[in-house]
């Protein structure tokens, strides 16, 4: 079952020829598929060469194979991580019972929305990205947008086979609605606002990778505990692909805070305009960036109090984050959890029933790990002696969902008017100058070995290649 069948249409580890009835509806979807990713998918890249990996075995020993491909004929296939005998429901009312192989009929409703709403964020982040290739800084980032941008495709291909495989005709009209919604569309936009923000440079690219990724990471992590075993087994494969993307956005920022640091030391400069100048990113620009996408993010988690995410977890079919590592009942009973309320010009932590923080929890683990980037690349500033930290922004801060949304907040946690945020914003969140300033910087450098003035070449080539190794070819 682990080695991954490739001479089917659909590459898969699921049996998929045992199925003749989903096998031809997952073969109904797949022109459809490749109509989509020819339209909405990375810009006139059909023709090029790309040394990508895929996945050829779902062990957790070397299940990538690196090759060139062109994306448009990329395996996007199912793959399920191995099933575990004998699991069972780890949490909620059915704890202890076996994993579901089957819809649980009563909670129906209740996954198919998780799965849609998952699986509505993969073709969204390929659309926000498509005009990225245009102005890559080297033909490693290249690939890197061009691996990630194939492995949400397939992303959205196991969400589709759950879709599929467990729901019916709603599945398959689910299905088709994966591929009708598109990012930023004013009538038909993707479901979450943060997968609606148009990714037009580098600098947001590498955040989206560090920030909306992470979120990605919490998220499957969540399903991956889900006692509908299917679930949990295709997230638990993403998560496998996933934490490439995660690399991705880290190295990229560390990259170029790496760049502008040397642009400072070596130029002996300290005003942001002068790092400008000479073509680098200047700290607090990256700051504003950092500002924007971490926020966003933080209403990915959804609402401090949510009935909804009590409900899932009360169903066990959405757990929390390394549910099994967790010491305590796995029921929530009479648990309680600290959830921020906003009295006066105050914020307060205050004791919830945990089943109604589940989102809370959720988010704030999301906070912890999003920290541990943001000290690396503080380290790095410190080493180059530059006084200056990235820091993230309070939860208060730019939040458009929960109790946040009433208010204004600056970066550091302080309720403000509207008077003082209109007059404050500018300084904490990308202004059109600075877009235009980070825009300007956006320009193709496609000679093996080179990279873009503002981000220093990584520490090592993918997959053991040279730095000069021609990662993709355009023809
Ligand atoms: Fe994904
Ligand atoms: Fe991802």
């Amino acid at each position: 079952m682990a080695t991954i069948d490739y001479d089917q249409k659909i590459p898969n580890n699921v049996n998929l020829s045992g199925d003749a009835r989903l096998q031809r509806a997952l073969e109904a979807w797949q022109p459809k598929f490749l109509d989509w990713w020819k339209e909405l998918g990375p810009a006139d890249s059909g023709g090029y060469d790309c040394y990508l990996r895929t996945a050829v075995s779902v062990e957790p020993s070397g299940w990538a194979h690196f090759d060139y491909v062109k994306m448009p004929d990329y395996r996007w296939g199912i793959f399920l991580a191995p099933a575990e005998e004998g699991r069972l429901i780890n949490f909620g009312a059915h704890k202890g019972a076996p994993a579901w192989q089957d819809v649980p009929g009563e909670y129906r409703s209740e996954l198919r929305r998780l799965i849609v709403t998952q699986g509505d964020t993969e073709p969204a982040s390929v659309e926000q990205q498509r005009h990225l290739g245009k102005t890559a800084p080297s033909l490693y980032d290249l690939r890197n947008l061009y691996q990630v941008n194939v492995e949400e495709g397939r992303h959205l291909w196991a969400m589709v086979y759950l879709l599929q495989a467990h729901f019916g005709r709603d599945g398959r009209e689910e299905a088709e609605a994966m591929l009708e919604r598109h990012s930023g569309d004013p009538d038909k936009p993707r479901i979450l606002q943060a997968f609606n923000e148009p990714i037009d440079d580098w600098l947001s690219f590498h955040f989206f990778t560090y920030f909306q990724d992470r979120d990605g990471k919490f998220q499957l992590a969540a399903l991956a505990e889900s006692g509908f075993d299917p679930l949990s087994r295709t997230c638990r494969f993403m998560l496998t692909e996933e934490a490439h993307h995660l690399f991705v956005g880290e190295s990229g920022i560390t990259r170029i805070v790496q760049r502008s640091c040397e642009i400072m030391k070596e130029n002996n400069l300290s005003d942001p305009a002068d790092v400008r100048k000479h073509g680098g990113i200047d700290l607090p620009t990256l700051q504003k960036w950092l500002n924007f996408h971490f926020s966003i993010c933080l209403d990915l988690f959804g609402q401090e109090l949510s009935t909804n995410a009590a409900t899932y977890y009360t169903m066990g079919i959405k757990g929390r984050y390394e549910e099994t590592k967790i010491d305590d009942d796995h029921v929530l009973d009479g648990a309680s959890y600290k959830v921020p309320e906003i009295q006066g010009s105050k914020i307060v932590d205050v004791d919830e029933p945990a089943l109604n923080a589940i989102n809370q929890r959720l988010r704030d683990e999301y906070y912890t790990d999003s920290q541990r980037g943001v000290d690396n690349w503080n380290k790095m500033i410190a080493q180059h002696g530059i006084g200056f930290e990235l820091v993230l922004p309070n939860r208060a801060f730019h939040r458009n969902i929960g109790p946040f949304a009433k208010v204004k907040a600056s970066p550091d946690g302080k309720i403000i008017t509207e008077a003082e945020w209109d007059q404050s914003q500018g300084g904490w969140l990308p202004t059109p100058e600075d877009r235009a300033f980070v825009e300007s910087l956006m320009h193709a450098v496609t000679e093996p070995g080179k990279f873009a003035n503002y981000i220093a070449p990584p520490a090592r080539g993918i997959n053991r290649q040279p730095l000069d190794f021609e990662y993709v070819k355009f023809h």
